[in-house]
């Protein structure tokens, strides 16, 4: 993660190193962690993947979570089948952390309410859009909604997604020779290491 390169003789601070690249990526916008990517298993089974912004992180838990509309097709994704993969890649220091998380929806809960007074004003006009994403449309799409636009409206298609993750896949590609290791047990103190070929 961008300054260091882990070291995989230790498993306690690998894990650490990724945690402090989530924290400043959810801190820092422009922090190579800030953007992922999340992969569902389509309701047709084919593999969708798109791109998200990393909102929050809670160590304890190893979850973070992301803002989305209620009406999007991940969302049903994820209703049929809760495991997803998460994505992140450093150019820099040509680091690769793939994980795979369970995801549970938060949707007019005491979490997305909490989430939802946190937000800015920008990001919550983005929920008054009045056509669901994905739906089909003519011509140019409408311009996006006011910041001062509904807010109730707009908190009827606002849900948080938190993403408990469970294995770490980290792949580092080096002239000196590409490493890479699946890490699980998080939540032990010291969590299992295995180094496999990259
Ligand atoms: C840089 C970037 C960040 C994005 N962040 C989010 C996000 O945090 N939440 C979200 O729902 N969609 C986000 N999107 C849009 C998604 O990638 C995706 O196109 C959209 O949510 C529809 O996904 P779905 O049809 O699979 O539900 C982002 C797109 C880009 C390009």
């Amino acid at each position: 993660m961008t300054t260091h390169i882990p070291d995989f003789s230790d498993p306690a601070g690998t894990f650490r190193l990724f945690c402090e690249c989530l924290h400043k990526g959810v801190n820092e916008i422009n922090h190579p962690y800030r953007f992922y990517y999340l992969g569902t298993i389509g309701l047709d089974n084919t593999p969708q993947i798109r791109t998200m912004i990393l909102r929050g992180f809670d160590e304890a838990k190893r979850s973070i979570w992301f803002l989305t509309d209620i009406r999007s097709p991940k969302i049903s994704e994820i209703r049929q089948n809760s495991t997803v993969s998460l994505l992140w890649y450093d150019n820099p220091s040509r680091v690769q952390v793939r994980a795979t998380a369970t995801a549970t929806i938060h949707y007019q809960d005491k979490i997305a309410k909490d989430r939802w007074i946190l937000s800015t004003a920008t990001s919550r006009s983005i929920f008054a859009a009045e056509v669901a994403p994905s739906t089909p449309i003519e011509g140019i799409p409408k311009l996006t909604p006011e910041i001062n636009a509904d807010d109730d409206l707009a908190y009827s298609r606002f849900a948080v997604v938190d993403c408990v993750f469970s294995t770490l896949d980290v792949l580092i590609l080096s002239i000196h020779g590409n490493q890479r290791a699946i890490i699980d047990q998080l939540d032990l103190p010291i969590p299992r290491l295995q180094r496999v070929q990259a």
